[in-house]
């Protein structure tokens, strides 16, 4: 099974972060020098990934000319033997042909926007990324998800356990057969309340799908908040190819939220060679006046 194409949706609109995303979208953000979507794009890059299938919305052009040549710019780096920077530059753009995109017009929930990409993606198992879920690893999270998909011969999903109080956030599992890595899901809720939650087994935005997902997708049922859900979807899938959750190795980050996005910051910014020393510093000086 060769998972060769991935589907990021990008149609959100960002509302948690007003006013940065009035004019910017969400997806470009940055986590030290690199928007969210890079990072995304990237780890899908590293796994295998040939196709980049974008599903965009209003005002996210900037999401397109991210992932374009800028010949000015480059221009300028060469002319200014600026190499490293312009090397780059040229390592984020996608060869001729192997990013696509395509509109979700009405914002009708993630299950919607992975269904728009039903013809770019065809009959064959895919990924989804979500941008937002920034996760810090040695191992790309979806490059261990391929390799867990090549095992089971069916879908994966990535997860992890939360706090009891936060399932109302997530698509929940409940869980079948468990080896402590990898759980059968059994069942699939999303964003149930805690008292209902069937565990607190939570899906991360990382997802290895068989193409049989879009035949569930086109009922268009909406769900929890009134949205096409993906986790529904995924739970008619049930009982047909296998299906499990990986607890994959890393740590996540939600970067759709204020306190996630400042502490991936930090440990990305920790993470890397040239601003260890000096942001750790600052880190422990101002520890001591917290
Ligand atoms: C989406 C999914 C949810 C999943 C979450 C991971 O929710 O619907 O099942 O657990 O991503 O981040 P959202 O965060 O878009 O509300």
């Amino acid at each position: 099974m060769r998972v060769r194409k991935a589907v990021f949706p990008v149609g959100g609109l960002g509302t948690r972060f007003l006013p940065a995303t009035k004019a910017l979208p969400k997806e470009m953000l940055p986590i030290v020098d690199k928007p969210l979507i890079q990072y995304a794009v990237e780890e899908a890059h590293a796994a295998g990934i040939e196709e980049f299938i974008f599903v965009t919305g209003r005002g996210k052009t900037a999401i397109e000319d991210h992932f374009d040549h800028s010949y000015e710019l480059e221009d300028l780096l060469s002319s200014r033997n600026k190499l490293q920077a312009l090397e780059a530059l040229r390592a984020a753009v996608p060869g001729a042909g192997q990013i696509a995109y395509t509109r979700q017009q009405v914002p009708l929930g993630l299950g919607h926007a992975v269904w728009c990409a039903r013809k770019l993606v065809g009959d064959e198992p895919f990924a989804v990324l979500l941008a937002d879920d920034l996760i810090l690893s040695e191992e790309p999270c979806l490059k261990q998800m391929v390799a867990a998909a090549h095992e089971t011969k069916g879908n994966i999903v990535a997860v992890m356990d939360v706090p009891r109080e936060q399932t109302s956030r997530y698509g929940i599992l409940d869980v079948g057969s468990d080896d402590g890595r990898l759980a059968e899901v059994r069942g699939l809720v999303e964003k149930p309340e805690p008292a209902a939650a069937p565990s607190t087994l939570s899906v991360i935005g990382r997802y290895i799908l068989m193409p049989e997902v879009f035949d569930h997708l086109s009922r268009k049922e909406p769900g929890a908040g009134g949205e096409i859900q993906l986790t529904d979807a995924m739970a008619r899938m049930l009982g047909g190819k296998p299906f499990h959750g990986l607890r994959f190795d890393g740590t996540r980050f939600d970067c759709g939220d204020k306190l996630g996005f400042l502490q991936a910051t930090i440990a990305f910014g920790l993470a890397r060679d040239d601003l260890r020393q000096g942001l750790g510093d600052y880190l422990s000086m101002i520890a001591k006046d917290l």
